[in-house]
């Protein structure tokens, strides 16, 4: 019975993975919207996959926030760091976050599971151009973006349009905005409705999703059947080389609208 539930498990992976158009859907059974269990078996799904994918030597690993990335960050294993050197860099500038569940947070939580190194990247909110500018030209600024424009791998999660813009407090009339344009997902800073079409950004330094293309390896987590309809729209924009891990509740709920 075992065996023909994983069967069933891997056929839906890849049914699911040629519907949204990317390389690969790893599915893990559940609902991690109401299971965190399902969320932990996510992460160690995540350890498995970079530990066959990362190549020996030194890789550079670009992540992003939220509370799937910090979830997940805990399941990384020193294994990984077998003739490898690992650099965790946040992926993109603070996005006005709470600090658990910050790429700079998240790097560090990364790093000391995985026996790797990280750096931070410490931009505030809210500055004027002016300082924006001059922060940009500060050596360790200007050095940690430089890292993060050669990572060979990303790994992000995707939000729902309203949970984000709730969470980040953005002001009313942009809220209003983007139900105006119908948003209904967020990642990387841009809002997409349902047909992938970008309705909002939020300007940030660091990764922009146009840069993912270059990216040797895009791993997408993010479950729970509440989230169905944001992966389906964000996956419209996704490099062909994303592998999302997710879970059995947000497969069912895609392949059911098809
Ligand atoms: O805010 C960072 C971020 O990675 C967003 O780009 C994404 O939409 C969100 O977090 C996902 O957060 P969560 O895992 O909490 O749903």
């Amino acid at each position: 019975v075992i065996m023909s539930k994983l069967n069933d498990t891997f056929v839906l992976g890849e049914q699911l993975a040629h519907h949204l158009g990317i390389q690969r859907v790893i599915i893990i059974p559940g609902d991690s919207g109401s299971h965190t269990q399902v969320l932990k078996s996510m992460g160690e799904e995540l350890n498995r996959v970079l530990d066959k994918l990362l190549p020996l030597g030194s890789s550079t690993i670009a992540a992003m926030g939220g509370t799937t990335m910090a979830a997940v960050a805990t399941a990384l294993t020193p294994q990984l760091s077998k003739q490898r050197q690992l650099l965790f860099v946040p992926a993109r500038g603070g996005l006005g976050e709470t600090m658990g569940i910050q790429a700079n947070t998240i790097c560090a939580e990364m790093a000391a599971h995985s026996s790797g190194n990280y750096r931070n990247l410490y931009v505030p909110e809210d500055i004027s151009p002016e300082s924006f500018q001059s922060l940009v030209g500060e050596p360790v600024v200007r050095s940690v973006l430089e890292q993060i424009s050669r990572a060979n791998v990303v790994i992000h999660s995707i939000g729902r349009a309203k949970v984000m813009a709730q969470r980040r407090n953005m002001t009313t009339s942009e809220i209003q905005l983007l139900e105006e344009r119908q948003a209904v997902s967020e990642a990387f800073g841009v809002f997409l409705d349902v047909h992938g079409q970008v309705v909002y950004k939020v300007p940030k330094i660091g990764l922009q999703v146009s840069d993912l293309d270059k990216v040797s390896d895009v791993i997408a987590i993010a479950g729970g059947a509440q989230k169905a309809q944001a992966i389906q729209s964000y996956m419209k924009i996704a490099p062909h080389q994303t592998i999302l891990i997710t879970d059995e509740a947000a497969s069912e709920m895609i392949l059911r609208d098809k």
